[in-house]
C-alpha cells in the first residue's frame, strides 16, 4: 500500500537500545566515566517507540530521562550493561549508542581510598579491558543474533578509515560514525554530524539535530523490517 503509517511501522518488533555513559568504580565513592549525555540514544529509543516498537532501553549516566514507554533499565558499569543487554535478548534489532568505558580499574576498593597523612605520592590505577558489548551481540550465532545490529563509532581523527575498520572488526550491520572532537560539540550537544556505513561505502548525512538523526535512522530501520 502506498501510504506509510509511521505509528505502526515497527509494531511487534523488539529493540535493545544502549545509551549514556558507563561508570567504572575506583572505590565506593569514585568512578571513571566519560562525557556522554545520553541524548542521541534517548532520541533513537523515542523514535523507535513512536513507530510502535517495544524498546528495552539500557542506560548509564545520562543528562536526560529515559523515554516514557520504554522498558528502562539503569546500569552502572560496562559489565552491568553487558549483563542487562544479554538478559534483554532476544531482540529483532539492537542499537548500541552508549559510550562504554573501554577499561575499568582492575580492583575497586571496598572502602574509600584514604590519603596517608604526610605522604605526597599519588596512587596509580591499574586498568583492565571491559567486554565489548556490541561485538558480543553482533557475533552471536544466527539463532540468537538480532536481525539488525547497529553500532556507533566515536572518533577524533581519520573518521572514515577508523569507522570502516570498526564496522568490520565488530561485525555490526550498520555503523554511524561521528566526530567527537571537542570543537564539534557532539558530546553533550544537541546536534550531530553522521557518516553512515551500511557497507564499506561511507554516506555523509547533513549536520542535524540528534532528534533528526534518530528519525532518519528509525525510518531506515522501518524500511529494512518492511523488506523495502
Ligand atoms: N561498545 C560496546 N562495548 C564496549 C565498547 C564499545 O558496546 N566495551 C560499542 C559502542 O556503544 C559503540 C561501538 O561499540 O556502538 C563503538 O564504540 P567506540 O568507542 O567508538 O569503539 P571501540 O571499539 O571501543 O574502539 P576505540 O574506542 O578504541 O576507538
Ligand atoms: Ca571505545
Amino acid at each position: 500500500c502506498a501510504y506509510f503509517d509511521k505509528g505502526q511501522s515497527l509494531k511487534g518488533k523488539h529493540f535493545i537500545v544502549t545509551s549514556g555513559g558507563t561508570r567504572e568504580p575506583i572505590d565506593p565513592v569514585r568512578f571513571i566515566s566519560n562525557a556522554s549525555s545520553g541524548k542521541q540514544g534517548t532520541a533513537i529509543a523515542q523514535s523507535l517507540l513512536d513507530r510502535g516498537a517495544k524498546v528495552s532501553f539500557i542506560y548509564g549516566a545520562s543528562d536526560v530521562p529515559p523515554p516514557v514507554g520504554a522498558n528502562a533499565i539503569t546500569i552502572g558499569s560496562a559489565q552491568d550493561m553487558y549483563d542487562a543487554v544479554h538478559q534483554a535478548l532476544p531482540a529483532d534489532g539492537a542499537i548500541f549508542c552508549a559510550a562504554v568505558a573501554d577499561w575499568r580499574p582492575a580492583q575497586a576498593g571496598a572502602e574509600k581510598i584514604k590519603k596517608t597523612p604526610g605522604e605526597t605520592a599519588a596512587p596509580s590505577i591499574q586498568m583492565v579491558l571491559n567486554p565489548d558489548i556490541l561485538k558480543s551481540v553482533a557475533q552471536l550465532d544466527a539463532a540468537t543474533r538480532p536481525q539488525l545490529v547497529v553500532g556507533f563509532a566515536a572518533e577524533t581523527e581519520k573518521l572514515v578509515e577508523h569507522a570502516r575498520a570498526k564496522r568490520q572488526r565488530k561485525g555490526c550491520d550498520w555503523l554511524l560514525a561521528n566526530d567527537v572532537s571537542p570543537e564539534m560539540g557532539t558530546f553533550g550537544g544537541d546536534q550531530n554530524k553522521i557518516i553512515f556505513f551500511r557497507s564499506d561505502e561511507p554516506q555523509e548525512w547533513d549536520k542535524m539535530s540528534k532528534k533528526g538523526v534518530a528519525e532518519k535512522l528509525a525510518d531506515l530501520i522501518a524500511k529494512e523490517f518492511k523488506g523495502a
